[in-house]
């Protein structure tokens, strides 16, 4: 019989340093008037450069996952790594952050994941397959961002830049011969006609293939180079969102995928003991809880403290609301999330 898969350790990360609104309105023309009305988000976290990157804040959220596992670094078989800002271009984070934990065991094998705010439930749908066929049995999956490295902090960038934040958070999945536990399904969905809705384009190879816009490459095919003095100047090396254009998608998936992954299991969403949205906007995640018809207790927020964490929001909050003692064994816990891509997802866990 297929083996189910549990989270048996849960580990977070925020980076000290905070960023009020307050402190954004100082470098840009925004308010925090503005970005609580719109967003809900009060402040968020900064790493430091020079000394931390996503990398070292999945080694955090990842000790302490490992740590409340009660396993050792070295049993980990499988590391999963989900983030669109990766310390490089090529490595992925995974090998990374099996360096920089010092795992010695060369026999594991290292996944990135690139689907941004459903990178998460991308990862650990990937976690749950591996660990029903058998063929791992600890697998480390972690969400972790850096964000602050790469935003536009002109007023040109403040639709975007004022919504993000830094951190990480990670998850220990290994199987259990519990009847009726752990993840009972998960479900991805894409959508590539939405891809420049919200993206960060450069560097890339894409040539300016898919668009009018002269990007100034160079003329002569030995002239090749990712980032051109045009990109910099122009601001094309920043990320890019359709805001409104994300919003509406985003109320339509997140009910859809949610009703898909309880229709599968023959529930309803009376059954939700918990809904752990990836925190987009508190606006979004309000009617999505109106949609399902949940109480203020049962849908986690923490928008406020640490905005758009993208692959690093769902673990942040459900390690919170794990280590505040809101996920109790044999409860419903959903999942869900939408983002750039575009791409969405669901999990439904018995915890
Ligand atoms: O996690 C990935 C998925 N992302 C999302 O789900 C994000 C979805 N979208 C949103 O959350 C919202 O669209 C935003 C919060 C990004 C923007 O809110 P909005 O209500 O859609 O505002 P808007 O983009 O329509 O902009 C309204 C006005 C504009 O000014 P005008 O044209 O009306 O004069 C903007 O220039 O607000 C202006 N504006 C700002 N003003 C102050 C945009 N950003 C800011 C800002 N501060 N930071």
């Amino acid at each position: 019989m297929l083996k189910s898969a549990v989270i048996t350790g849960m580990g977070m990360y925020v980076p000290e340093q905070v960023v009020t609104n307050d402190d954004l309105a100082t470098v840009m023309d925004t308010s925090d008037e503005w970005i609580q009305e719109r967003t809900g988000i009060k402040e968020r976290r900064y790493g430091k450069r020079n000394e931390e990157s996503p990398v070292s804040f999945a080694k955090h959220a990842s000790e302490q996952a490992i740590a409340e596992a009660g396993i050792d670094k070295n049993e980990i078989d499988f590391i999963i790594f989900a983030t669109l800002s990766s310390d490089y271009f090529f490595p992925g984070c995974g090998v990374l952050l099996q360096r920089e934990l010092g795992i010695t065991n060369t026999e594991i094998g290292a996944l990135d994941v690139r689907n941004q705010c459903s990178g998460f439930v991308y990862a650990l749908s990937v976690a749950d397959q591996f660990i029903k066929t058998g063929m791992y049995k600890k697998i480390l999956v972690v969400g972790s961002e850096m964000h602050s490295m790469g935003l536009d902090f002109s007023t040109r960038g403040r639709g975007v830049t004022v919504i993000f934040g830094d951190g990480a958070g990670a998850a220990i999945v290994e199987p259990t011969e519990d009847e009726g536990r752990g993840i009972l399904s998960t479900h991805l969905h894409s959508n590539g006609e939405g891809a420049e809705q919200l993206c960060m384009i450069n560097p890339g190879a894409h040539g300016g293939r898919y668009d009018d816009v002269d990007y100034g490459y160079p003329e002569t095919r030995f002239g090749s180079t990712f980032i051109t003095q045009k990109m910099l100047d122009n601001g094309l090396n920043y990320p890019y969102m359709n805001g409104q254009a994300v919003f509406k998608m985003a109320v339509r998936k997140f009910p859809e995928v949610i009703g898909e992954a309880l229709a599968q299991n023959e529930l309803s969403t009376s059954d939700i003991d918990i809904f752990v949205p990836h925190q987009a906007n508190l606006r979004i995640s309000q009617f999505v809880q109106k949609v399902l018809k949940l109480n203020d207790d049962q849908v986690v927020n923490n928008i406020q403290k640490y905005g758009n964490t993208t692959a690093a929001s769902i673990p942040i909050a459900l390690c919170e609301a794990w280590k505040d003692g809101r996920i109790n064994k044999g409860d419903l816990v959903c999942l869900a999330a939408f983002g750039s891509g575009f791409t969405w997802a669901s999990a439904l866990i018995r915890w």
